[in-house]
């Protein structure tokens, strides 16, 4: 099948099945599952399916930290402090970012089903959105939404051609926010320097491995049940069974092998971006947040892949000395992401829209 004609009907199982779900017995439920939330949307689709569609945007460890306030004319997407993560993200940072993505989804979904949608408010309540009748806009950034996901693999090491690089700025353009892109491998080493000395200092603090294993779904039938959360197969790791994966963690999860994976992961991408927000406060995060999901939703237009390699600006004392690097000293730069050509992996799940709306 075509990619055009998989963009038009949607995800099928059997295109999903083909991107490395593999043949372990709960991952056929999990594909159809991941096929069944990731559906473009169908004529005159209610309100519902817009939050479907927001919900579908990148957020920090999966945690999907928003409620949806629907009603006429307008959603609100409001912050979820009971899904905060605390240690990797104590001044919910990720959190208002992840808001973000999600009003960048609700935005241009809106605008695919006829409805002319604007961002109205922007702060630590949350993002509010005012809809209008309005004519129907289709894009490609619109129909990559079901397609965009994280990949985190090793890329194939090809660079991206100066044109869809333009393609990536002009669709990250957002007031208040910069993108750096790097694609120069002096460059890229440095970050990858930034990179492994933020997850050293992640992986010797045990408060960091013990949140983020609360986050990690080890089996097709934990992801299932909890629709959350980050699956083991959607970060390219094996599928066995959860009791084993679970019992394996401490085993596999050692701060060498883990470095030497981002090694080969910034090594094999064609470059990083980095975005800073012009102020460090939840409406420029929401800002950052809505620049990135764009960027991600072109990129998958384009036939690229991302993934967060976020460490340098998670550790304070790491995130000053990028800062510096970058030239910004004194700024926070707030996401970091690399950018190449892979494979797709499994697909990330999402909480039913009946438990995220209000
Ligand atoms: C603010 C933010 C920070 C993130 N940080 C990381 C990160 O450091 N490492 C990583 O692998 N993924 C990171 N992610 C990606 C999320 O884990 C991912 O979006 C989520 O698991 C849902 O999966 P999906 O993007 O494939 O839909 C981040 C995403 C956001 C929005």
């Amino acid at each position: 099948m075509s990619r055009r004609a998989l963009l038009v009907s949607g995800l099928s199982v059997t295109a999903l099945a083909a991107v490395g779900y593999g043949t372990w017995p709960r991952m056929g439920a999990y594909a159809e599952e991941a096929a069944r939330q990731r559906q473009l949307l169908a004529a005159e689709p209610e309100l519902g399916e817009l939050v479907r569609m927001a919900s579908l945007a990148a957020n920090g460890h999966n945690t999907q930290p928003w409620r949806f306030r629907v009603s006429e004319g307008a959603v609100d997407i409001l912050p979820d402090f009971d899904r905060r993560t605390e240690v990797v993200d104590p001044d919910d940072h990720h959190l208002y970012v992840s808001l973000g993505c999600a009003a960048e989804n609700l935005v241009i979904a809106a605008g695919a089903s006829g409805r002319r949608a604007a961002v109205s408010a922007a702060g630590k309540d949350g993002v509010g959105i005012a809809l209008e009748q309005g004519a129907a806009a289709e894009s490609p950034l619109y129909e990559a939404i079901p397609y965009r996901q994280s990949t985190r693999s090793d890329y194939d090491g090809a660079p991206v051609s100066a044109e869809d690089i333009r393609r990536l700025q002009e669709a990250a353009r957002e007031e208040g926010v910069e993108l750096l892109i790097f694609t120069d491998v002096v460059d890229l080493e440095t970050i990858l320097e930034a990179v492994v000395e933020g997850n050293s200092a992640q992986m010797d603090d045990p408060a960091f491995v013990e949140e983020l294993k609360e986050w990690i779904r080890f089996s097709p039938d934990e992801a299932l049940a909890r629709g959350d959360g980050l699956f083991t197969a959607a970060s390219g790791n094996p599928v066995m069974p959860g009791w084993l994966t679970r019992a394996m963690f401490g085993l596999v999860f050692r701060k060498g092998s883990e470095n030497d994976k981002y090694r080969g992961h910034v090594r094999t991408s064609s470059g990083v971006a980095v975005f800073v927000g012009d102020k460090a406060d939840p409406a420029h995060w929401i800002r950052v947040g809505r620049a990135f999901q764009r960027f991600a939703l072109q990129a998958t237009a384009l036939g690229l892949k991302t993934a967060h390699v976020n460490q340098p600006v998670e550790v304070p004392s790491v995130r000053e000395e990028f800062a510096g690097w970058l030239g910004i000293p004194g700024q926070r730069p707030d996401l970091v992401v690399r950018f190449g050509r892979a494979a797709a992996l499994p697909m990330s799940l999402r909480r039913p829209v009946g438990e995220i709306v209000v």
